[in-house]
């Protein structure tokens, strides 16, 4: 579905990413960990086409045998991108449900979104306050976390990147967002950023990518990330 062939990246010429080779999949759930710095808010930024991140010569972003390396970030989200940030940004002014009718527009009928945003807001115990108010204004982190999966429910992608969703938020709020992204999974590619298996016990992922130094370098299955949460990364990575 999208497959990275030797990404580098850099960020004003200091190089972050090195040389990534990867294929995701449809329909599978990735877990990408890695200590802090290692490179994994830039692989998101990345795929989904921050204008920051210089792609170094010879790096290639294929979706659907399609090559979307000089696509700006907006083409992606058309082609079913969606990038769920680490620290989501406070919209001033704006609600949840005004930026869904502006980003939809055209495509989807108002009263259909608004009925959409009232059931998943529900199904993600999003209180009404917080559906009223400006887009994450005095919202908790786990209030935050919940408006971006609304986000990407009601925008419909399929290749849904979810930047320490975890981070910041209370157990109850990981199990309700966790929960919800597995029963609604079908038909859509997870990659999940984070420092932590709990997550990882709702949505089991098929592949855990471990990230260091900003190379890719270790690939293995649900119990590489159990393996992390016992031992640390520098024993799964051979105490590099
Ligand atoms: N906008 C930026 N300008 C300069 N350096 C950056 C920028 N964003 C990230 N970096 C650097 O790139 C490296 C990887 O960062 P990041 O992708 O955020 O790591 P992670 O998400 O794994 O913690 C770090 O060394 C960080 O300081
Ligand atoms: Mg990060």
């Amino acid at each position: 579905m999208i497959r990275l062939k030797n990404v580098s990246v850099a960020i004003d010429e200091k190089p972050i990413l090195k040389n990534i080779n990867f294929e995701f999949e449809p329909g599978k759930i990735y877990a990408v960990m890695g200590p802090n710095g290692s490179g994994k808010s830039t692989l998101a930024y990345t795929i989904m086409g921050h204008p920051s991140y210089e792609l170094q010569q010879g790096s290639r972003i294929i979706m659907n045998g399609e090559d979307i390396t000089e696509k700006e970030a907006n083409e992606r989200a058309e082609k079913g991108i969606f990038l769920s940030f680490q620290s989501p940004l406070a919209l001033a002014g704006v609600k949840v449900q005004q930026l869904l009718r502006l980003a939809l527009e055209g495509k989807k009928d108002p009263v259909a979104i608004y009925k959409q945003v009232r059931e998943v807001a529900k199904k993600l115990k999003i209180s009404d306050d917080l559906l009223n108010r400006s887009l994450n204004e005095g919202a908790s982190g786990g209030e935050k976390k919940k408006l971006e999966v609304l986000q990407a429910v009601v925008l419909d992608k399929n290749f849904l990147i979810f930047d320490e969703v975890d981070t910041g938020v209370d157990v109850d709020a990981l199990k309700t967002i966790a929960q919800y992204l597995d029963t609604h999974r079908e038909g859509k590619t997870y990659v999940i950023i984070t420092h932590y298996n709990r997550i990882l016990h709702y949505l089991k992922p098929d592949k855990v990518l471990v990230l260091a130094g900003g190379e890719l370098k270790k690939v293995g299955d649900g119990s590489l990330a159990e393996e992390i949460e016992i031992n640390g990364y520098e024993s799964v990575l051979g105490g590099k």
